[in-house]
């Protein structure tokens, strides 16, 4: 018998991709998307390549009676994977209450209703902002690095639900999670059928550079050359969404079929780390296309360095991030193009 997973923010940019991986793994897929950051037609891209359209529920997880109409429509539910949240850093400092209902009450919302339908597992969607900026000794950073106050509400959000979903399992709610801490996740499904939908001027590298490759952006701004690091740029672990989908896969497995600690935590990156100008060198040489960049000053609240110590990933979930970095960029010029030639941008 197949199982059944629940994807919250399913149509979303990991989501979807994650979608196919669990599709190709063998499991159903039932998505719940409020749309607010995707649209409808990501189903078709999903459907083209895994043959399958998952089952598709427009709900918003900050209504509890909808949420909760979704768990008795599909009762067979057993694992969700909770990718639904607003993640855009600094629109979360202007608007810090809509940042704390959207991610909080969604998480609390879905966690209620587990036990009471028989789900037994969920894995969460954190990230690498919980360490801030690790102590050069604590680097590549591990699970165990302490965490540092958040510096943006978004940040701040992921930490919240860490513990919120702690202290549950730890009063006895009778259900597991695993925490999967991602770092820079980026690239396109190696079809060009879905990848990251772009909204207005993007904040991250990698569409801005892509977007400025194309001719949509004028120039990039490589934000600050007088870091301590090699080239004085920044530097983050840049993972493959396609190989992050698959830690997914990987965790949902572990959470539902094997005997695990109530919570478990996991980095998923690739465990090294590149600089802002290696991307964009390494971007031209794997398109063979130039990018217009100059520096800028440094941009507020940024990190320098950070990359993850990945082994416990490697190790127990079996899992490992192995797409070249110029493959990943390619992936992800490539899908720049099909947005091109579908007229979208
Ligand atoms: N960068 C530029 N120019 C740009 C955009 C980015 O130089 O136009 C640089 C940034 O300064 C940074 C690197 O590229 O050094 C990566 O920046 P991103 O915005 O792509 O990613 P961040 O590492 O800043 O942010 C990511 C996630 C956030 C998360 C944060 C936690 O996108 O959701 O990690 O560290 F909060």
């Amino acid at each position: 018998m197949k199982q059944t997973i629940l994807v919250t923010g399913g149509t979303g940019f990991i989501g979807s991709h994650t979608t196919v991986e669990l599709i190709e793994a063998g499991y159903n897929v039932v998505i719940v998307d409020n749309l607010s950051n995707s649209k409808i037609e990501v189903l078709d891209g999903i459907e083209k390549i895994t043959g399958v359209r998952p089952a598709f529920e427009q709900v918003d997880l900050r209504d509890k009676e909808a949420t909760e109409s979704v768990f008795r429509k599909y009762p067979a539910i057993e694992g969700i994977i909770h990718f639904a949240a607003s993640k855009a850093v600094g629109e979360s400092v202007q608007q810090p209450l809509m940042y704390y209902r959207n991610n909080v009450i969604s998480l609390i919302n879905l966690l209620e209703l587990m036990p009471e339908y028989g789900v037994k597992g969920i894995i969460f969607s954190s990230s690498c902002t919980v360490y801030g900026q690790p102590k050069p000794e604590h680097l590549p950073v591990t699970e165990s690095a302490p965490h540092q106050k958040a510096t943006s509400p978004y940040g701040n959000t992921k930490e919240i639900n860490e513990q919120i979903i702690y202290d549950y399992i730890h009063s006895g709610a009778g259900i597991k999670s695993i925490v999967l801490r991602y770092f820079n996740p980026i690239g396109a499904h190696p079809t060009a059928l879905i990848g990251e939908l772009p909204n207005g001027v993007p904040n991250n590298l990698i569409p801005y550079v892509t977007q400025t490759a194309m001719g949509i952006r004028e120039q990039l701004t490589i934000f600050g050359n007088d870091y301590n690091t090699p080239d004085g740029t920044c530097i983050r672990d840049y993972i493959y969404v396609v190989d992050l989908a698959k830690a997914h896969v990987a965790a949902m497995a572990r959470v539902l079929d094997k005997q695990t600690e109530p919570v478990e935590y996991f980095n998923i990156g690739t465990g090294s780390g590149n600089s802002t100008l290696e991307i964009v060198t390494t971007f031209e040489q794997a398109t063979g296309v130039k990018v217009n960049w100059k520096y800028g000053p440094r941009r507020e609240g940024d990190i320098e360095k950070i990359w993850g110590d990945c082994t416990h990933a490697n190790t127990v979930l079996g899992w490992k991030a192995d797409t070249p970095l110029a493959d990943v960029l390619a992936s992800a010029w490539k899908w720049q193009q099909k947005l091109r030639e579908d007229g979208v941008m």
